[in-house]
């Protein structure tokens, strides 16, 4: 399915595009089978959108929280209280603003031990959730032969090198086809990162990138306009059953050529 790009003028609209589209989703899901799952992305994009949400009366009130369930589509290897951590900034900007239940929050539990553990881990909560193949669940909620969770919203954003989630180019995490959850070695940052796969991605009901700022155009133009020999890891994310929409401000639209 190709993706549907949408350009709105600056990052207010942009927050505001999303948290239309976040709630949308969110009450097509619980409407359909009594839940929404939503994988928040990282960085320092998304904040604006989690602040909204949290505090903006057009969007709080519209989002039965109690019913929502977060996860996380990557997290840097830190502690939670960690200032890099994305768990983190997502308490600060809406999850300890709004009354989700402690048990809905889905974090990836870094202090566990070492990057294969807190990998495993979490892909042991997201089976948990998705009740992993038991038949019992209806196949809306997991890939038609239940080896795949379906989130019902993965937000993604765009690194200026075209990662996402925490899928860098040239990283062994791109090539997993088996895993849920892997530990990702990162060689630019000589770090650990733990990050959902691409099959994950690909399967989720409905996957939004948010992009914002001039610093990014050239990086979208790539992704989005070009078919780069060597695939960069955000041109790899193409659901197959799902809803693939990039969400851009001008400023980061401002190389492409949109007809
Ligand atoms: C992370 C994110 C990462 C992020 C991009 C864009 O952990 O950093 O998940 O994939 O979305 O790097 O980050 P900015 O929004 O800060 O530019």
């Amino acid at each position: 399915m190709k993706p549907a790009v949408k350009v709105v003028e600056n990052p207010t609209a942009l927050f505001r595009a999303a948290g239309r589209e976040f709630v949308r989703i969110a009450n097509a899901a619980i409407a359909e089978y009594g839940n929404f799952s939503v994988a928040l992305s990282g960085g320092s994009t998304p904040k604006g959108l989690y602040s909204l949400l949290a505090t903006d009366a057009e969007f709080r009130s519209k989002i039965p929280w109690e019913k929502t369930h977060f996860f996380w589509g990557d997290e840097r290897y830190v502690p939670p209280g960690d200032a890099q951590s994305n768990y983190r900034m997502a308490m600060e900007a809406m999850l300890s603003k709004v009354p989700v239940p402690e048990g809905n929050i889905h974090r990836i539990r870094t202090e566990l031990g070492e990057p294969e553990e807190v990998a495993r881990a979490y892909e042991a909560e997201i089976r948990d959730f998705f009740q992993m193949g038991r038949a019992s669940v209806p196949t809306s909620r997991v890939g038609a032969v239940s080896k795949w969770p379906r989130f019902d919203l993965i937000l993604l954003g765009l690194g200026p090198d075209g990662h996402t989630a925490s899928l860098f180019p040239g990283t062994r995490a791109l090539h997993e086809k088996a895993r849920l959850v892997v530990a990702n070695w990162v060689e630019k940052f000589q770090d650990w990162r733990i990050t959902l796969t691409l099959p994950v991605l690909n399967h989720a009901k409905s996957v939004l990138f948010l992009v914002s700022g001039a610093d990014k155009a050239e990086m979208v133009q790539r992704v989005l306009a070009s078919s780069d020999a060597d695939v960069l890891p955000a041109q790899m994310v193409q659901p197959g059953s799902g809803q693939l929409t990039w969400l851009l401000d001008q400023a980061a639209a401002g190389s492409l050529s949109l007809n």
